[in-house]
């Protein structure tokens, strides 16, 4: 037996990385998953996002624990897609008990040098996405008197780094969503917090532009220049310098099983960055 028996789960960027691994967590424990995902490249930003391949890919890992999944492509920035979808999965599956609003961009740019294109596909993506995942799920919610929805911020949002403000802008502004969400859905059975992971193994970690400007002394600096870097480094805990995208899912597992006591907080999986202030 589960700890998510019966309950069904929707995530948003789910066909790889964090989402995929949160996916696989929440259906080893029982839950039916669908994973939605834009599963296609954004214009203004340098590295590729998800294909229609990992997603399906995703799907298929899915129900290889038994449970019943299925794979939607959806851009969370679009209202009528990420409705559309809501309605699919209460139609097909019957109820929607868990969001993990997790998809989401990274580029680098200070804030002199952040154009329209970039600052509206990173912030309308980050934030405005997130958003519209959670008011989406949240009629559903109400009337079962029941739902866990969990946002995925970053460490980025304790804190601040260069050439990332429209990522961080967008975090902090996802804290703040969840709180107010928090509040305003208390009383129906519904919780929402925060996941803050620090940098995770990931495509949205381990990508050109990365490399590009944290080895700015480096010509063409390839991932193996960029993973030596980060073992030179002095940062990390117990020798660990970023995370694997499960270790993210534990947190959310432990989330999504809190039997209504936990809203509105933010579970940082940091590393003890916070506690010198440090990102
Ligand atoms: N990797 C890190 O270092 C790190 C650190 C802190 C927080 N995060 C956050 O974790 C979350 C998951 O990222 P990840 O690390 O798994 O990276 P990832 O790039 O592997 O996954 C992000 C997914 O979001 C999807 N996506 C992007 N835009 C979308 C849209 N408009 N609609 C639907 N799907 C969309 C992508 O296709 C991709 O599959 C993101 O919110 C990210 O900001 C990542």
């Amino acid at each position: 037996m589960g700890q998510l028996d019966g309950r069904v789960a929707f995530i948003t960027g789910g066909a790889r990385g964090q989402g995929r691994a949160h996916a696989l967590a929440l259906a080893a424990e029982g839950a039916d998953v669908v994973v939605t995902d834009i599963a296609a490249d954004l214009p203004g930003l340098r590295y590729p996002l998800a294909t229609p391949g990992q997603l399906a890919e995703t799907v298929k890992l899915i129900e290889e624990y038994g449970v019943r999944a299925a794979g939607l492509q959806v851009d969370a920035r679009d209202s009528e897609q990420i409705n559309a979808a809501v309605a699919q999965t209460v139609a097909d599956f019957g109820r929607i008990d868990i969001l993990l609003a997790n998809h989401g961009v990274v580029d680098f740019s200070t804030v002199e040098q952040t154009t329209d294109e970039l600052w509206n596909a990173v912030v309308e993506t980050n934030l405005t996405g997130i958003f519209k995942a959670i008011r989406a799920v949240i009629p559903q919610m109400r009337a079962q008197k029941y739902g866990r929805i969990i946002a995925t911020a970053s460490m980025g949002a304790r804190n601040a780094a260069p050439n990332l403000g429209h990522y961080i802008a967008a975090k902090w502004g996802v804290i703040g969503l969840v709180k107010t969400t928090a509040l305003e859905v208390a009383g129906d059975g519904i919780t929402v917090n925060v996941v803050a992971p620090g940098a995770v193994d990931t495509d949205l970690f381990f990508n050109q532009p990365t490399y590009d400007v944290f080895l700015p002394d480096v010509i063409n600096p390839t991932e193996a220049d960029f993973r030596k870097r980060l073992d030179d480094l002095d940062y990390g805990l117990n020798g660990v310098r970023f995370l694997q995208p499960e270790d993210v899912s534990r947190a959310v597992l432990y989330l999504v099983t809190d039997r209504g006591l936990m809203t509105g907080q933010v579970l940082e999986i940091g590393l003890g960055t916070s506690a010198h202030g440090i990102y």
